[in-house]
This record gives structure tokens, sequence and C-alpha cells, in this order.
């Protein structure tokens, strides 16, 4: 990813802070986003890393609260903390600092060290290995242990990863997706900002979900989990993927949840899924992600009663095992940082 290493840093403890924000944000930006909107910028000053949401690149109808844009950021701090760990510095973190400026979602700092463990280094080693998978699993279960882990990793994030374990509650899962997917293509102004960040095949945009990231033809699996239409009808896709041979299982339908649902409590979201991602993906595990019902409030009530104790749904995950070949496109790390807190001048 970038010049500096761990053993770099251990040689040379004065490494220049410049270099270090350098390194994290060029990790950082690998996060998973809600259509890769990437809502997110950066302003470093000596040892200090200051994350923005990029309200610019809000879904103003699909997510107007910022829940998602928060998500995201959220997933782009784990991986900032998870890169200063690769070199050796223990993050010093302050979500949501100030009050009054509800954009700026963390702040960081880095006076300490303490050697990375191993799982921290393998979880960050897959962080440009990850991606989000749109499709059906193989047949086969999570290794033996790894659920155990993954809900362990939610709650250290202060979130909560729950499994729909009977087929009565996938089927409501899958049917409250199935169903919030239907509002959404009936309504215009959903759709026209969805399309606004599905370039088409062949564009040199740096964000949004490109053809390279979803099947040409929707995976169907029993139940079924509508997938959001990128492609509108035109064909757009990856020929033949989505599945692998034969696979139409929905794999582990889980809801990611939070006993509140503050912005801080978006931010932990954010985290909890950027570490539960990673460690699935290190024992070759790949997560679709369905934000649809979410979306829509009354749907997002229904999955609510669901859960039976008024915890708070943020993003609904399928785990399985697949092989992770979707493309993914990002800006470039230097697009989104910047020295002292200047804003970006763009979007
Ligand atoms: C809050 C959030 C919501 C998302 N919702 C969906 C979704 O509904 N459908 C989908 O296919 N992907 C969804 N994704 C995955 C993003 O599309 C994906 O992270 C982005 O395109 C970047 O690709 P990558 O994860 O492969 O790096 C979501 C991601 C986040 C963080």
């Amino acid at each position: 990813m970038s010049a500096i290493t761990a053993e770099r840093c251990a040689e040379r403890p004065s490494v220049k802070a410049d270099e270090v924000a350098a390194y994290v944000v060029a990790a950082a930006i690998w996060a998973p986003s809600v259509h890769n909107t990437q809502p997110w910028w950066f302003a470093t000053r000596g040892a200090e890393l200051t994350l923005h949401a990029d309200s610019r690149r809000q879904l103003g109808v699909a997510d107007p609260a910022g829940r998602e844009m928060l998500i995201s950021c959220g997933a782009a701090l784990f991986t900032a903390k998870l890169a200063l760990r690769s070199l050796g510095y223990i993050p010093e973190t302050r979500i949501l600092p100030d009050p009054d400026a509800p954009l700026v979602v963390a702040r960081l700092r880095w006076r300490h060290r303490a050697l990375p463990s191993a799982y921290e280094l393998a979880l960050y080693e897959d962080v440009t290995r990850r991606r989000s998978h749109r499709g059906g699993f193989g047949p086969l279960p999570l290794p033996p242990g790894l659920l155990e882990c993954l809900r362990r990793d939610g709650a250290r994030e202060g979130a909560q990863l729950r499994v729909a374990t009977d087929d009565g509650s996938r089927a409501v899962v899958s049917a409250v997706v199935e169903m919030a997917e239907s509002v959404q293509r009936k309504d215009s102004a959903y759709v026209r900002e969805l399309a606004a960040w599905a370039p088409p095949p062949g564009s040199a945009r740096p964000d949004g979900v490109s053809p390279a990231a979803y099947p040409a033809r929707p995976v169907r699996t029993i139940p079924a989990f509508a997938s959001r239409d990128f492609a509108h009808g035109r064909g757009w896709g990856l020929p033949g993927s989505g599945t692998v041979a034969g696979a139409y299982c929905p794999g582990l339908v889980c809801l990611l949840t939070t006993q509140s649902d503050t912005p801080a409590d978006w931010v932990h979201a954010g985290q909890a899924l950027q570490r539960i991602l990673l460690a699935g993906t290190g024992s070759g595990v790949a997560a679709a992600l369905s934000s649809q019902p979410v979306e829509v409030d009354w749907l997002r009530e229904v999955l609510r009663a669901q859960l039976g104790d008024r915890s708070y749904p943020q993003l609904v995950l399928r785990l399985g095992i697949v092989p992770q070949i979707e493309m993914s496109v990002r800006r470039a790390p230097e697009s989104v940082l910047f020295l002292g807190s200047r804003e970006p001048a763009t979007a």
C-alpha cells in the first residue's frame, strides 16, 4: 500500500507523521461504503488525523439521516486504526468529538507504541482483498468457531451480529428485503439516485458500483434476497458470476444491530461491520450486504419488531464461503487527505 512498514517505523521511531497519515489513509479508503460513495475525507496535523464525513456524498434520498454515511465512515475508522496497529502505534480515538461539528466523525492520535499481534496483521493484510459479494453462496457452513468470533468482534465495537437461525426468521428477513427493493424500484427519486452511483461498463470513475462488481443476472437464492438494480435493466454486470457452480444458498442470514440509534451508534456499527468483514475474509468467508430494508422506515420497524428486544437493525448481512472476485475502485488517497483542516474543494 505505502512505502513505510512496521519494521521501518520500529527502526526509525521519528518517522514523519505525514508519512504515517498517508499510509493510514491509503488503507482506510478500502473500507466498504454504501454504493461505494466513499463519503469521507481526512485532515492531518502532526501525529493526528481527523476523519470527516463528506455530506456532498451522502445519499439524500435513500439515507436522509446520514446513517449509512456514518456506518461507512465507521468502517473507514476501523481500517485506519488497524493500519496504525500494523505500524505498531496505539490509536487513541475520540468519536464525534465536537457536538457543534457533527460531520467530524473521529480524531485519531498515535503517541504510544506496542507490537501488533499476528491477528491484527492478518486483518490488515485483508483490507485490500475484501470485497462485497452479490449473489449466492456455496453449501458449506462457516468454519467451526468463526461465528462466535464474529459475534465477539461485533460486540467489541459496540454492535451485535444477530443470526436468523430458523426458516421462519430467514423468511421474514428475505420478505422484508424483497419488499424494500420493490418499494424503492417504484420511487423515481430513489432510482435516479442509484443510477448516479452506478457507472456504465468501461467508466473511469473512481467511485460508485461498477458492473465488474455485480452479476449480470441476479442470482435467485432460496429464500430470495433481492439485489439492488445497479444495471437498471441494461444487462451490465459480470456474466456467470455471483455464485459458485450450483450454489443457491443465501448463506448465514444475519442482522447487524445496535442498542440505540444515535450517530455514535452508526459509527460503532461501521467499525463492527469492518471488523466482522475482515475477520470473515481471513477465513474465506464473504458477505453480501443489504441496506434496502433499513432505508424504508416502516420496513425497518418490521425488522425491529422481529428482534424482540427493540434493538435497531443497521444492516442485513449474508455470510458464506465464496471466492471474493468482484472488482472495486477507490479515489486516490491523495485526493481525500489534506494538511490542516482545509476542506476539499471538490467532492
Ligand atoms: C452502509 C452500507 C450499506 C451497503 N448496502 C449495500 C446494498 O444494499 N447492496 C449491495 O449490493 N451492497 C451494499 N453495500 C456494499 C457497498 O456497495 C460496497 O461496500 C461498495 O460498493 C464498495 O465495494 P467493496 O465493498 O467490494 O469494496 C453497502 C455497504 C455499506 C457500508
